[in-house]
């Protein structure tokens, strides 16, 4: 629900330039699907298993990284091919749905029951998505928060296992994604592994959040996740079963997404209570940092821009700012700092910190936009906010890529204060398009920001310490350079919007990993 009329225009805007065909494109034309090639004998490959992946299911930031990391690794060439399977939910886009081609059904056993399971594939930008059909888990309004999500990713999990000699696609790794799968790795080493046609799989699990486990209590372990109680030992944590610590245990490497997130989850500080179990694993842990789609937020092409622009061609970002503020019914101030906030409203985004210095921030001569939903605490302060301060704060209460990418190209300047981040994607995407980040030196934020002190280098502003005091010095700042030092500032965006976060560099690291794997 949105907390203000957003009445502007939104009409499409026609790209300046056309979004040029990526290597891969180019490779598999889209109306043949990879399934019917034979994939060289020599490719490995790699099975992802996620609860969503972009465009086809997302909530954040872990569907981004599925949405463009496999992708990326198949652009490589470089003798891996890699394959996602995936739910298929309610909200699958009815463009892509008349595009799914059904392989098979099966029935998948969970505890005492007996579930169907359907398999479709889609060829998507020339890599392979299967997805998962089971109504009764899959066909509800959201993707997660429902009372039996335990259960309906173990049948996503039991369903991925079974489903292996139906793909067609034997694969070498399985490379898992947060709680929701982590029961494949589980599942595989206690069922699986010694059956024909399993052998030799390595499993790999990747941490995007430590803070969701998938914890259940014990009574259910044979009931719902069918695992005979004698094993519960192996996947229990301080009292309960912890899935996530199972698969740590289970799986033959372990990756969380920036190396500055590897390190602190070893620390209690970060690991909500795992860091017992990272620091006897850390053999096997190893972070990478993620990338995002250049092509998607890209402000030359990207449509959902009120105005299109790149770094020699800066107008259309002032055109963006102006009809921004229209659009949230702030005064069109040209040079008046727009702080943007676009965030899960969640403890672990450093909420609390804008909460606390909230009158020091508003009493600058800035405007705040903030778009996001989650704990209704927040999002009642901020609709509060709003009404408190119409002519400097405006809080969407929603989540709205199409407004997002207004709001990343329209702002000056981007705040992300995080307590704990794992990667964070919003940082990069407003880097792109040239609103320079203010962030805690955590996680990925650490990775991806350097601080550019004086103005006369790197991309952003960075705090240490999680405590307002120390936010303020780097909001401080930041509007300091923007609003005395034009020219220091236009420098500072340059570097922002031409600072490397394609995937490049990271699809190898994974690349090496998957090599040393095997
Ligand atoms: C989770 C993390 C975020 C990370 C994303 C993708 O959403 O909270 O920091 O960027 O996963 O890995």
């Amino acid at each position: 629900m949105a907390t203000k009329k957003t009445a502007a225009a939104t009409a499409e805007k026609k790209p300046a330039n056309a979004v040029k065909a990526t290597p891969t494109q180019k490779a598999a034309p889209a109306q043949k699907p990879i399934i019917e090639k034979k994939t060289p004998a020599s490719n490995k490959k790699i099975l992802f298993v996620c609860s969503e992946a972009f465009p086809f299911a997302g909530t954040g930031g872990l569907g981004e990284v599925m949405g463009s990391l496999p992708q990326a690794i198949n652009a490589k060439k470089s003798g891996f091919e890699a394959r996602i399977i995936l739910p298929l939910y309610e909200s699958f886009p009815a463009e892509y749905r008349a595009k799914l081609e059904f392989i098979c059904h099966i029935n998948v056993p969970l505890a005492w029951r007996n579930q169907y399971c359907g398999l479709f594939k889609l060829d998507y930008k020339g890599t392979l998505y299967y997805f998962i059909d089971n109504e009764y888990y899959f066909k509800r309004p959201n993707l997660y928060g429902y009372y039996d999500d335990g259960e309906r990713f173990a049948f996503l999990s039991r369903a991925v296992t079974e489903l292996i000699p139906h793909l067609g696609f034997k694969p070498d790794i399985i490379h898992c994604h947060d709680w929701q799968t982590a029961l494949v790795p589980i599942y595989y080493k206690l069922f699986y592994m010694y059956r024909e046609g399993y052998g030799g799989i390595k499993m790999m699990f990747t941490i995007h959040n430590i803070e969701y486990q998938g914890k259940y209590s014990r009574s259910i372990i044979e009931d719902v996740f069918g695992i005979p109680d004698s094993e519960y030992m192996s996947i229990e944590h301080r009292g309960c079963i912890n899935l996530m610590k199972g698969a740590i245990d289970y799986s033959d490497a372990v990756g969380t997404v920036s190396p500055t997130y590897a390190r602190e989850i070893m620390d209690p500080y970060y690991a909500h209570g795992l860091e017992n179990v990272l620091l006897k694993n850390s053999f096997k842990l190893r972070g990478i940092l993620n990338g995002i789609d250049v092509d998607t937020y890209n402000p030359r092409t990207q449509p959902a821009l009120f105005a299109n622009y790149d770094e020699d061609h800066m107008a259309g970002k002032a055109k963006g700012k102006a009809e921004l503020q229209k659009m949230l019914n702030l005064p069109v101030s040209p040079d008046t700092p727009v702080i943007a906030i676009v965030s899960r409203l969640v403890g672990h985004k450093g909420l609390d910190l804008v909460r606390a210095a909230m009158n020091d921030i508003l009493r600058k001569n800035v405007q705040v936009v903030l778009l996001g939903k989650g704990d209704p605490d927040y999002e009642n302060y901020f609709t509060h906010v709003q009404k408190m301060y119409d002519q400097k704060f405006s809080a969407v209460i929603a989540f709205n890529k199409d407004l997002s990418h207004k709001i990343y190209a329209g702002a000056d300047i981007f705040l992300m204060p995080s307590k704990s981040e794992p990667c964070g994607l919003s940082q990069m995407m407003a880097c792109r398009y040239g609103t320079i980040p203010v962030v805690r030196e955590t996680g990925g934020l650490a990775d991806s920001i350097v601080d550019c002190y004086n103005g006369d280098m790197g991309n952003g502003f960075r705090f240490s310490r999680y405590a307002t005091d120390d936010m303020m010095g780097a909001i401080d700042r930041a509007v300091g350079l923007y609003t005395d030092y034009k020219d220091k500032w236009a420098g500072l965006v340059r570097r922002a919007m031409t600072t490397d976060f394609t995937w490049t560099s990271s699809a190898g690291e994974y690349i090496k990993n998957y090599k040393e794997l095997l």
